[in-house]
């Protein structure tokens, strides 16, 4: 997957890391800026996704697709869809632009609203990133979770530098009887759930 990365899909990122590094040194403000996953992260969440079971791939939190970018090298490989979900209409244009110019159009499908408002009406989950506001993910957590197939993954990013609001919700997670979860300490911090 890495190795053979389509050259529209290196450009697209490259062109969306530069506006995310500009965004955080220029006062942008934070509901604007693209708040992406460092290529370290990119290439974690990627290798999980290769790893998960067949059935219905899901990223709550879009932004302008950069991390879907990393997801789909796993989606396009094993010729699974994945679904993404964005509340901010600025930022589904973004990810429409990045969908278009790399022809990941052809599997990933784009919904705008709030994931919250979706996820009931998924079955069948084998994947799901979550990288939305951290207030949200135990909500998202508790819609997803019942939806998984066995082995499916959940994988969260964040986990440790935005432990103060994800606390609970790791500790609900290290506990939860219905997985094995542990917080990997890579970059931000990841929370990584299987299903049992
Ligand atoms: C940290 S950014 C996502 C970055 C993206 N995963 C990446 O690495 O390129 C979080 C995104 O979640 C979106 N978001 C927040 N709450 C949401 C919700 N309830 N439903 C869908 N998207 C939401 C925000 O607008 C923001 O674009």
């Amino acid at each position: 997957m890495f190795s053979e990365m389509p050259e529209a899909v290196l450009a697209r990122m490259r062109y969306l890391e530069e506006i995310d590094r500009v965004d955080r040194v220029d006062g942008t403000s934070r509901m604007k800026r693209l708040r992406q996953v460092t290529p370290v992260t990119g290439r974690f969440v990627t290798l999980m996704a290769s790893i998960a079971p067949p059935g219905t791939y899901i990223e709550i939190g879009t932004s302008a697709d950069y991390s879907t970018l990393w997801l789909g090298l796993a989606c396009k490989q094993l010729g699974r869809r994945l679904i993404t979900y964005e509340i901010l209409p600025d930022k589904v244009a973004m990810a429409r632009e990045t969908l278009v110019s790399t022809q990941f159009d052809s599997f990933v499908e784009l919904v705008h609203g709030d994931a919250r408002e979706h996820l009931a009406d998924l079955q069948d989950v084998a994947f799901c990133f979550l990288d939305a506001e951290k207030e949200i993910y135990r909500d998202c957590y508790d819609l997803v979770m019942p939806r998984m197939v066995s082995g499916a993954l959940l994988v969260a990013d964040n986990a440790i530098n935005h432990r103060d609001t994800l606390q609970p919700m790791i500790d609900y997670a290290l506990v939860d009887d219905r997985v094995d979860a542990m917080v990997v300490g890579i970059e931000k911090g990841v929370l990584v759930c299987r299903k049992k």
